[in-house]
């Protein structure tokens, strides 16, 4: 039989990085990714942190029942945060799942496949929390190409399909877990407390990213400001706390661009907002998950800070860098939540006025402390609410990508565009703050000079929906 693998990723930007790296690591023991109906292992990458995300890997998998009369001897394993929620569970539910992995076992998850493909009656569950960061062999040579999920990627141009990391960005994992316990949120179950990893081996992995071809690099968390505080070793900031990485990676040679997520408000240091005044490479962008905007609203929730907290850090962040473009999510219709404490939410959305913003209607969650929590919102009003949040948000979208027509900026070139004007190219790519600016390259670049990864001087010329149209003014580099 020849190993041969599929990866269907869902959720966020720790999830795709994780599949990345477990194709990267099946391929460099001999694997081969192929297309669904070739392999020989099918892989689902979950995510739990709502209940549409959670139904769409079990729809996923009696997809795959069905075909299974088709292909006798189909494996699948499922990682992730269902994974780890359900367990063995699917074992019982569905016969051909034979791997389970949670987010500390998917360092184990190649050996495991390999033993898979030995022994037909093998059945594992790699589903332990490790106490320190599960460290792995993350040198592997970089796959050609990652799909990075519409819901990772506030400035989405929703007409452009699913946008792709080019060759020239790379997402480093800085940190696993949360112990925040946000009152709605499954993630400290299923991702387990929170563990920095080893400053040394976050800039290892970078500067090899960097020799590799990566002019941008993301560094990953749930929740990059506690970075290095983690409360199961006392909380201690005696190693290098999240401002002083930021500076560690900035210094990298050869490094364009730098980016984190998430940050949750509560833990911004002031020093890492002074970073974005002061690291020429830190990209003028910042998401910062808001979630509600009354009060009382965020005290149920757990978040530990209020709208003047919030305010305040918005201010600052603005004072240090003036053109950062701020994202955020928003959750609508959390237990309890009134008409007023909604009117809170759409008001500081005028304040802030964020350039994009992910939003959700509140949905329960095993376990977690909201489930208790009462009145629950009907789906009519959650639903009426999401929308004036959405309708409310595509202005403001709209309103602050105008203000730059005219301008110039830098844009770092991800790919071909499939949208086509009049038979002229486009290329896709992000400015620093993060929007899509789709550019017009005509002039004979496009005749054969590999464009991806590349970074080019663009004029903005005109405001979409979601994203920004440019004209080329100078050379790539
Ligand atoms: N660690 C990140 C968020 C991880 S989950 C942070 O703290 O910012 C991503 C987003 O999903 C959250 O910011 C929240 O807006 C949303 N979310 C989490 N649990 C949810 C729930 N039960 N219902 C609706 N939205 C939820
Ligand atoms: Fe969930 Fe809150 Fe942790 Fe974010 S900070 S992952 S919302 S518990
Ligand atoms: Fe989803 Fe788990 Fe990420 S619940 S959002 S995949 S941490």
């Amino acid at each position: 039989m020849e190993k041969t693998f599929h990866i269907v990723t869902f959720g966020c930007q720790m999830n795709v990085n994780d599949s990345d790296w477990l194709a990267r690591a099946l391929v460099s023991r001999g694997w081969r990714q192929a297309p669904e109906e070739e392999a020989w292992l099918f892989v689902v990458n979950t995510c739990s942190v709502r209940d549409k995300p959670e139904q769409k890997v079990y729809s996923e998998l009696g997809r795959l029942d069905l075909h299974r009369k088709a292909k006798p001897g189909l494996t699948a394993a499922v990682g992730g945060c269902v994974a780890q929620q359900i367990g063995r569970g699917f074992f019982e539910r569905f016969p051909f799942v034979r791997l389970v992995f949670g987010s500390d076992g998917i360092a184990g998850a190649p050996d495991a496949a390999d033993q898979l493909a030995e022994d037909p009656s093998a059945r594992i569950a790699l589903l332990n929390f490790e106490a320190e960061y599960p460290e792995r062999d993350t040198l592997l040579r970089a796959m050609p190409k990652t799909t990075v999920p519409a819901a990772l990627t506030p400035a989405f141009d929703a007409d452009a399909g699913e946008p792709e990391a080019g060759p020239a960005q790379a997402f480093v994992n800085i940190m696993q877990g949360c112990d925040n316990f946000c009152a709605y949120c499954i993630v400290p179950y299923t991702r387990g407390r929170q563990k920095s990893r080893q400053p040394e081996a976050v800039l290892e992995e970078c500067r090899t990213r960097v020799e590799q071809g990566a002019r941008e690099i993301t560094l990953l968390g749930q929740n990059v400001n506690s970075y290095g505080l983690d409360p199961s070793r006392g909380g201690s900031r005696d190693g290098v706390g999240f401002a002083e990485l930021l500076r560690q990676v900035a210094a990298i040679p050869g490094l364009l661009r730098l980016r984190f997520t998430t940050s949750h408000p509560k833990d911004i240091d002031p020093a890492v907002i002074r970073a974005f005044g002061e690291l020429e490479n830190l990209c003028p962008s910042l998401h910062l998950p808001l979630q509600a905007g009354s009060d009382e609203v965020l005290r149920r929730m757990g978040r530990k800070y209020d709208r003047a907290r919030y305010l305040g850090i918005v201010e600052a962040l603005r004072a240090a860098r003036p053109d950062i473009a701020l994202t955020t999510d928003l959750i609508v219709g959390f237990p309890g939540e009134t008409e007023e404490d909604f009117q809170a939410t759409l008001d500081m959305m005028e304040r802030v006025r964020f350039e994009s913003s992910f939003s959700f209607r509140y949905s329960d969650r095993p376990g977690v402390a909201a489930v208790r929590m009462t009145p629950k919102i009907s789906d009519e009003v959650g639903q009426d609410r999401l929308l004036r949040l959405q309708s409310l948000q595509n202005i403001i979208t709209k309103e602050s990508l105008k203000t730059l027509e005219g301008q110039e900026t830098d844009v770092l070139l991800e790919a071909m565009s499939r949208k086509q004007d009049g038979g002229e190219p486009f290329w896709r790519g992000r400015d620093g703050g993060g929007r899509v600016v789709n550019v017009r390259v005509s002039g004979g670049l496009e005749g054969g000079v590999p464009l991806a990864g590349r970074m080019l001087r663009v004029r903005l010329v005109e405001a979409k929906n979601h994203s920004l149209l440019g004209d080329k003014v100078g050379l790539p580099w």
